[in-house]
């Protein structure tokens, strides 16, 4: 038996393996049930009892190496299949799909883009703000509804902090930091308490625009706002102006653009009717100006807002609010752009 022992460790020692399946082969030979190692613990019942002691050694030293071998060649073999790399074509072009952007992120970097050309720079403030920025100092009186629960997410009360309900806000801040000339652009996230549902959402996204100036008139906006629809929803876009009211501009206007998708001619979009709303302007009020330490006899200015949601919907004819927060993939593959 004990040669038997001998010459199998021989056989260990010698055994080479250059695939994986060979060190399988070895593995079975000696471990497994039926294999060389458990049939010598199987005779060892058989052997002199004065043996046993050296005997079973030797079948233990022989079970290691068998062990330590396959762990050693195992390690090799897997060492130079990954070296060799032999799946791994590296000359064929990477297979990457490239992401495509947020149909909103195209349409604010686009709005953006239009104003630059026209010397407005961009500015941001912050999404949580205190009741001066995002209503006081905007000519909110104390009891406007704006002000209630049902719309505005408040924080805290007493003294309110609330999630701004628009992007008006950052117009204060604005005006407080820089004295006139002013012509910017703010971008940005707001909330309001509001129902989900295919046209409202609770978070949303704006682009105000303020520009304060000596001599700034009616006109100017006027001017500034025919351009842009113009070049957002092209050449033959028509605009028109109506009366409306905001707490922060005096007068105040409503701004639609002849429906981009029937053309003027009466659709479900523009309820028949030819024309879409798409943004609230006005002339700064002066009580907004004074709020910021501009001097209202000095300086008069004009200010607008728009949802982006709403004109990406009308844009890309999008008939559903909530597809822009569901991140589906399908849906936002579709848009590709330069923006
Ligand atoms: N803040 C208004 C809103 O959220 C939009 C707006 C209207 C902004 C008129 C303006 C403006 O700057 O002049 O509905």
């Amino acid at each position: 038996m004990k040669k038997k022992i001998e010459d199998y460790l021989k056989e260990v020692e010698a055994f080479r393996a250059e695939k994986l399946e060979q060190l399988e082969q070895f593995r079975i030979e000696f471990l497994s049930k039926k294999g060389k190692i458990p049939a010598l613990f199987n005779d060892f019942r058989n052997v002199d009892p004065t043996d046993r002691k050296e005997v079973g050694q030797l079948i233990n030293n022989l079970k290691t190496a068998v062990q330590e071998k396959i762990v050693a060649l195992k390690d090799q073999l897997e060492e130079s299949t990954q070296s060799k790399g032999s799946d791994m074509d590296l000359t064929l072009p990477p297979n990457v799909t490239l992401g495509t952007r947020h149909p909103l992120s195209i349409v604010r970097n686009e709005i953006i883009e239009i104003f630059a050309r026209i010397g407005f720079s961009v500015s941001e403030g912050p999404e949580i703000e205190d009741d001066f920025h995002n209503f006081s100092a905007l000519n909110f009186p104390k009891d406007h509804p704006a002000r209630d629960m049902q719309d505005t997410f408040f924080i805290e009360k007493d003294p309110d902090i609330a999630l701004r309900t628009h992007t008006s806000s950052v117009q204060i801040r604005v005006m407080q930091s820089t004295q006139p000339p002013i012509r910017t652009v703010l971008p940005g996230r707001v909330f309001r308490n509001e129902a989900i549902s295919a046209r409202a959402h609770c978070i949303f996204h704006q682009v105000e625009g303020l520009c304060v100036d000596t001599d700034v008139s009616f006109a100017d906006l006027k001017q500034t706002l025919f351009y842009f629809a113009k070049e957002l929803f092209g050449e033959d876009t028509k605009t028109r102006f109506r009366p409306s009211y905001f707490p922060f501009t005096e007068p105040s206007a409503e701004m639609d653009i002849s429906c981009n998708i029937c053309g003027g001619k009466g659709c479900n979009i523009c309820k028949y009717t030819g024309w879409v709303e798409i943004l609230g302007c006005g002339m700064v009020d002066p009580f907004v100006l004074d709020s910021c330490n501009i001097d209202s006899k000095k300086y008069t200015g004009y200010a607008f807002g728009m949802g982006i949601e709403r004109i990406t919907m009308l844009k890309y004819q999008i008939n559903d609010l909530r597809l822009f927060f569901e991140n589906d993939l399908r849906f936002l593959e579709q848009f590709k752009s330069a923006y």
